[in-house]
């Protein structure tokens, strides 16, 4: 077996065995098989696709190239949720002590630091003071065992295969292929190993998927590959071309989350954090999807999975009183306000451009060694459809680190489609 055969097979789209991608991931992984070569293959795989078997075999391939978590020291079902990134998804943070307040379900996570647009949910975790994501497994199911849920960063002994093939993609131009962006997440999930597993599949302008049905070819093919690996695995599909909630940014999204779980937040943010912890009570076992839902809404309603996600925070060291007052959390010393030009209805929101605002606010991060500002970010005043008075706000930008808008102001203020009312239509 050689590299060059296998990178021939798959421009000639003929099917690789298990064994060649095994000499493959673990030739890659152990420095044998060059960037170079990897590179030729990762190009094939974009333009030429790999089968449903291929997928699976590259999956389980990387999976097994570092730890795969043994669970069965947590007493409970274990359900895992991953979502495939938007701007302002803070769900996590919710859906996770949502479902573990239901008798028998815990919710193990492991998250990774964003780059791009916004933090991932471990740099909004870490903007609580003192919250430590770097804890060990058996401190993690410890939590897990006495709260039900935990968020902590991945091991760098899981998948060390997919942190090498990644670094790689993203520099050659290879990301956007649906079989290797579900080899990368689903190995990770499977080396977590959690129960049961919820896909939540983002299409639209602030997601990988830009259009609804490569969402539903990626979900369908994450879930079979999460079947043949024996798990209960399902995978829905959500819109992301509008920013999740009023809030992107790591402090922000924090105070977000909080302020949901105090039941003051409703609308799509809560909808959507309704639906996903039905369904993932649903894959639990818990009953159907309407006695689900309803679990989740008693969840929230009952301040129970506040309290879980207070537990947490305390056992991982962070200042858990922001889940009663949130202005503990991360202040910007700077602020600006737009404010609507005339009286305007909104008719679009570019969720993708938003991030890119927030990034020049600081609220991302371009390198991955990059610092990050938490305070950073915008709070949107309106959502889609809204009618907004002339002069009246539509968004505040906020950074600790940067003094001048005007770049960010520009981005966030071309990000909103309006149209413009005509005079008294809001009198
Ligand atoms: N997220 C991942 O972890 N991998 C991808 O390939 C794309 C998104």
């Amino acid at each position: 077996m050689n590299a060059v055969d296998i990178i021939n097979k798959t421009k000639r789209k003929l099917q690789l065995t298990e064994d060649e991608m095994k000499y493959l991931v673990n030739g890659y992984t152990s420095g044998e098989i060059p960037d170079y070569q990897m590179s030729a293959w990762l190009m094939a795989v974009c333009l030429n696709g790999l089968t449903e078997e291929e997928t699976v075999a590259l999956t389980l391939a990387m999976r097994d190239s570092g730890d795969i978590l043994d669970l069965s020291c947590i007493e409970k079902i274990t359900v895992d949720k991953h979502s495939t990134g938007g701007v302002g998804d803070k769900t996590s943070m919710i859906i996770g002590p949502a479902a573990a307040a239901v008798c028998g379900v815990a919710v193990p996570k492991m998250s990774g630091r964003g780059l791009g647009h916004t933090g991932g949910t471990i740099d909004k975790l870490e903007s609580i003071s003192g919250y430590r994501v770097d804890v060990e497994f058996d401190e993690f199911a410890d939590i897990v065992n006495k709260t039900g849920f935990s968020i902590i960063s991945q091991s760098g002994q899981l998948c060390p295969a997919d942190k090498k093939i990644y670094a790689l993609r993203n520099s050659t131009g290879t990301v956007d292929s649906i079989p290797l962006i579900c080899a990368s997440i689903m190995s990770k999930k499977l080396a977590l190993n959690a129960d049961c597993l919820l896909l939540d599949v983002k299409w639209g302008s602030g997601a990988f998927m830009k259009t609804p049905e490569d969402a539903e070819r990626l979900g369908a093919l994450m879930e079979k590959v999460g079947n043949a690996a024996g798990k209960k695995c399902r995978a829905i599909i959500t819109d992301m071309n509008t920013p999740l909630g009023c809030c992107i940014g790591n402090s922000l999204e924090i105070k977000e989350a909080v302020e949901l779980l105090q039941g003051k937040v409703k609308g799509r943010l809560y909808d959507i954090c309704i639906e996903l912890t039905a369904n993932m009570l649903e894959l639990a076992g818990k009953g159907t999807i309407s006695e689900c839902t309803a679990m989740a809404k008693e969840a929230i309603a009952s301040g129970k999975a506040l309290e879980i996600l207070k537990e947490t925070i305390e056992m991982q060291g962070g200042d858990s009183r922001v889940c009663d007052d949130t202005s503990l959390l991360p202040q910007a010393k700077y602020s600006h306000v737009i404010y609507a030009p005339f009286d305007v209805e909104i008719v679009s929101v570019n969720a993708e451009e938003l991030g890119m605002a927030s990034l020049l606010l600081g609220a991302g991060r371009i390198s991955k060694d990059e610092e990050i500002d938490y305070a950073a970010g915008i709070v949107l005043e309106f959502e889609l459809g809204d009618k907004i008075s002339m002069d009246a706000p539509l968004m505040t930008l906020y950074s600790d680190t940067v003094s001048d808008f005007s770049e960010a102001a520009l981005r966030a203020y071309h990000a909103v489609g309006f149209r413009t009312l005509t005079e008294g239509a809001l009198t």
